[in-house]
């Protein structure tokens, strides 16, 4: 295990497509995954993405806390990874998506908050799809499908979309809205 380096904005890794993983369950990949949730846990995300770390793969990992959740998550079939969420509050569990693959449900888009480790300090007001449906493989190389709305749809958003080198500031549509948390933090307390 360890806390890998995590990329900014401008690194050309975080702008290129990453490779499909051939073999989900090689020695290899289940390392790199180990790595990925240690390194979003001591960076305190809520989602991290392979190329973030260094690795051009389509994977990624997250999870919802209860607290940030708007609905609850609807699961099709397949498993879960992890399956620690009844205890720890939250609200979709720790989940490893491997080669993952995105289709919105309906056109809604919804505006709201989203910040990066890749893009540290930032925070901006980003569109996304409010309702989607996400397939991917798991570590053990099972199928995975499951419906998302509202902040669950969000993160699976945006990490997917670092595995096709975009960052959320391309997303926006109001680039005004792209502020320093700091500042943020200090003109809502004064
Ligand atoms: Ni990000």
């Amino acid at each position: 295990m360890a806390i890998l380096k995590i990329a900014s904005m401008g690194n050309p890794i975080l702008r290129r497509r990453a490779d499909e993983v051939a073999d989900p369950s090689a020695p290899e990949v289940r390392r790199l995954i180990h790595d990925m949730l240690e390194t979003m846990q001591d960076a305190g995300g809520t989602g991290l993405a392979a190329p973030q770390v260094y690795a051009p793969l389509r994977i990624v990992v997250f999870f919802v806390a209860r607290e940030q959740a708007s609905e609850p998550p609807e699961e099709q079939e397949g498993a879960q990874e992890g399956g620690t969420a009844a205890a720890g509050g939250l609200s979709v569990p720790l989940t490893v998506l491997i080669n993952p693959v995105l289709e919105p449900l309906g056109e809604e888009m919804d505006l709201g908050p989203e910040a990066c480790l890749s893009v540290p300090g930032l925070v901006g007001q980003v569109p996304r799809y409010r309702h989607l449906r996400y397939r991917a493989l798991t570590p053990s190389g099972d199928e995975l499908v499951r419906e998302a709305k509202g902040f669950h749809a969000r993160v699976v958003q945006h990490e997917c979309d670092h595995l096709d080198g975009i960052l959320y500031p391309q997303r926006m549509t109001d680039l005004s809205t792209l502020a320093f948390m700091d500042e943020l933090h200090r003109s809502v307390s004064s």
